[in-house]
């Protein structure tokens, strides 16, 4: 008898959530006996009148592989214990329940990142929904795995940009400066910079200032290099005194590339443009690895719903798909390391500057 799990995609996308979808129902209905239903726009296609739910079968599932986006829709907005409503928020996680027993869903695999995971593994323990979790962000900065599927696509489209911004910084002596995501990581930044040659990379968890950044292009130019490539993370703002928390900053300051842009200003003369890559960085295609990745986790979640191995986090550890307890996704943000991560050393190494640097800086290309 084919039992029926339903599969959601919620928070924000990321390149690879297609992937998953495909990967979860070809190994589901192909070798595990499972009836795939999408729900659409995360929880509220469960919560909606009438119920927005679909049919996901083999020939549903072609041309999804490299496809950006979610074909099931997604939302940040939709809490189903804290659900808008015009009287203030609701909780309708209850609800929920009834819904999915009512659609005979006997648990739901939920693709998200840590608000999504801390939601999922709510609806479990506390309305008893059985719940298995695929973790996702383009950030890379879920603790529980060491890689998150959409990493590596925005990190090659920020590439992209940096290589772009290359040529056109070189013929005009300008310093551009590209702001990526990242709102509390600095993990593309730090991948995109080191494969893009940044001059300079400025991420959340490294205080910097921008007299030291500016020193690092005047070495340059010293040494008849006259534009410079920096790198800012979203998050990441100079250490300069200023105590308002970074949210109302960045709110004020119309984000962190224009933050470092007038921070730079005030101690360097230099033309100096900006360009905010946002949300470029989430659409598009899955690179390669993504493809591999999103479809590694999806035939792993299927079989963790075939063996009935609810409240499990799918993850990659030490290039090996395994889960875990679905709770450790909950709150665990893994930061960059400035003293122990391998790739902050190379980077110094190669000569790339994060603007805590003394700003005597020795003569360099
Ligand atoms: O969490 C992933 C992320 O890419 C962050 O780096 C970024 O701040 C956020 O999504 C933006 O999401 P949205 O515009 O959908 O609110």
């Amino acid at each position: 008898m084919l039992r029926r799990i339903g599969i959601l995609t919620g928070g924000g996308d990321a390149p690879g959530l297609n992937a998953v979808i495909r990967a979860f129902v070809k190994a589901g209905v192909r070798h595990r006996n499972l009836a795939i239903v999408g729900v659409e726009d995360s929880f509220n296609g469960l919560l909606d009148t009438p119920r927005r739910l679909r049919t996901l079968d083999l020939p549903s599932c072609r041309g999804l592989l490299h496809l950006g986006g979610t074909v099931l829709g997604t939302t940040n907005r939709g809490d189903p214990f804290a659900w808008p409503s015009p009287e203030g928020s609701r909780d309708r996680s209850r609800a929920l329940a009834v819904a999915v027993a009512d659609e005979g869903i006997e648990g739901l695999v939920v693709i998200g990142g840590d608000g999504t995971q801390a939601i999922a593994h709510g609806l479990m323990t506390r309305v008893g929904i059985p719940v298995i979790g695929v973790p996702k962000t383009i950030d890379n900065d879920l603790a529980a795995t060491d890689v998150t599927f959409g990493f590596q696509s925005a990190v090659d489209c920020a590439t992209d940009a940096l290589d772009r911004l290359h040529a056109t910084a070189e013929a005009h002596d300008r310093i551009m400066i590209l702001e990526v995501m990242g709102r509390d990581a600095g993990h593309i930044a730090l991948h995109a910079g080191v494969a893009g040659g940044a001059d300079v990379i400025l991420v959340p968890e490294i205080a910097w200032n921008a007299e030291s950044v500016a020193a690092k292009i005047n070495a340059r130019r010293a040494v008849g290099r006259p534009f410079s490539l920096v790198v800012v993370a979203e998050g990441s703002l100079p250490d300069d005194g200023d105590a308002r928390p970074a949210r109302e900053r960045l709110r004020a300051g119309h984000g962190a590339g224009a933050i470092a842009a007038a921070a730079l200003h005030r101690v360097l003369d230099a033309d100096i443009r900006v360009t905010v890559l946002g949300h470029l960085q989430r659409g598009g295609s899955p690179v390669a690895v993504d493809r591999i990745l999103a479809t590694r986790f999806g035939v792993h979640a299927a079989n963790l719903a075939a063996e009935r191995r609810w409240g499990r986090l799918v993850a990659l550890q030490n290039g090996a798909v395994v889960d875990v307890p679905l709770g450790d996704a909950v709150g665990g943000v893994r930061l960059l390391s400035p003293q122990t991560d391998p790739l902050v050393a190379v980077a110094r190494q190669t000569g790339i500057a994060f603007g805590d640097e003394p700003t005597a800086f020795s003569a360099e290309g």
